[in-house]
């Protein structure tokens, strides 16, 4: 079985994090939420991936993911030149998976389960198509499942203005090579789009065996802001070990699971794990509260944050009212002017989200 994962699209939901960079690549405990997808692929004996890549973020999902060996895969990467849809996807990826069956995974989706008995019971079934459901409370933003009493999927609809159930379809899809017939016989959405919710729904009206199953644990799409940050929360609390060797740190206190790369220095400090501090960092002053991810090279002085992840090269001074539930992007500084402490200065992105307290 092959795997196509999808990592093009415009990013819209989390600019201007996704102005500079491919939304795939915003990291989570410290590693690009893309990783984690192609780990679990490689861990339920994947090995023959595709990932599909737009104009604009493509070289650097390239550069950043590499050939595959760091993962023990095969990468060969995909050029989609518009964001036409997911099911567009797989009709640009058609050369690489020729008439093989395959795992779709949309490189923006977290789930804490592993794939084996999904896989297992496609290929042990001989279906065409298994998808998963998981209920959510927003089912508008989502494709969503219509099942009859006895589980078998009668409707699926693209983020419905009414949804018919709560049940949202994940963002990991298997498929034998009967969907592209099913591309083939779909008309773009009112969105513009080839929907791989209507292809599947072609599947199911054409009388072929689609089959739905629950996620148990949990799934996150991490399109926006707050679910990047739920996604970090819940990574720290359930699947973050960090080596047990002492930290170094000048004057401080580290309470709880801190993990910190090689470089950084801490003084007159206090970290309250669960926190992932990257290489080459300097914290001084400050205080860093639980589930927070910090990654390398970032500089904290004289500020306090908590729950929030700060990427690369960032750099906040002299904050002294807690930054809480934020998103920092690569390189920002964020400080106070010491001549004029009462009086705020911005220099700030397009479509940035600042809510002052
Ligand atoms: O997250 C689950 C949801 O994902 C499903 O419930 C929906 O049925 C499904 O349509 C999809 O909805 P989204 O609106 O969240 O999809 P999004 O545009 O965010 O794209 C998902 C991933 O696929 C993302 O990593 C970008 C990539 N993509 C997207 C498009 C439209 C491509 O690679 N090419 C594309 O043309």
């Amino acid at each position: 079985m092959k795997a196509l994962i999808l990592s093009g699209g415009k990013g819209t939901r989390l600019r201007p994090i996704t102005y500079t960079g491919a939304k795939q690549l915003v990291p989570v405990m410290n590693k690009p939420i893309l990783w984690f997808g192609i780990e679990n692929l490689v861990s339920a004996g994947i090995d023959q991936i595709g990932i599909v890549i737009s104009p604009e973020t493509g070289a650097e999902v390239r550069q950043r993911t590499g050939l595959g060996d760091q993962f023990g895969a095969r990468i060969t990467y995909i050029l989609q030149d518009k964001p036409s849809g997911l099911a567009h996807a797989v009709q640009v990826a058609r050369p690489f998976l020729q008439d093989d069956a395959f795992i779709m995974y949309l490189g923006d989706n977290l789930i804490q389960d592993n794939l084996n008995s999904f896989i297992h019971e496609f290929q042990q079934n001989d279906l065409d198509a298994s998808i998963l459901l998981k209920p959510v409370v927003n089912p508008q933003s989502f494709g969503v499942a219509k099942l009859a009493a006895d589980g078998q999927v009668i409707q699926l609809i693209e983020k419905p203005q009414i949804p018919p159930s709560n049940l949202a379809l994940v963002g990991i899809y298997l498929f034998s090579p009967t969907i592209h017939g099913a591309i083939a016989k779909i008309k773009p959405s009112s969105r513009g789009e080839l929907e791989i919710t209507d292809a599947i729904q072609q599947l199911i009206d054409d009388g072929k065996t689609v089959k739905a199953s629950q996620l148990a644990g949990w799934w996150l799409d991490t399109g926006k802001k707050d679910d990047l940050l739920e996604a970090n929360r819940l990574l720290l609390d359930t699947c973050f070990q960090p080596p047990s060797t002492e930290i170094e740190a000048i004057h401080s206190q580290i309470k709880g699971r801190v993990q910190v790369g090689q470089g950084t220095t801490i003084i007159h400090s206090v970290i309250r794990g669960p926190v992932i501090i990257g290489r080459d960092c300097h914290i001084e002053n400050s205080f860093i509260g639980s589930y927070s991810s910090i990654s390398d090279g970032v500089r904290l002085l004289d500020t306090e944050i908590d729950h929030s992840v700060v990427l690369q090269s960032a750099c906040i001074e002299g904050i002294h009212h807690r930054i809480v539930d934020s998103v920092i992007g690569q390189r920002a500084h964020l400080r106070t002017n010491p001549r004029r402490p009462k009086a705020s200065q911005f220099l700030i992105g397009d479509d940035s989200q600042i809510e002052l307290v």
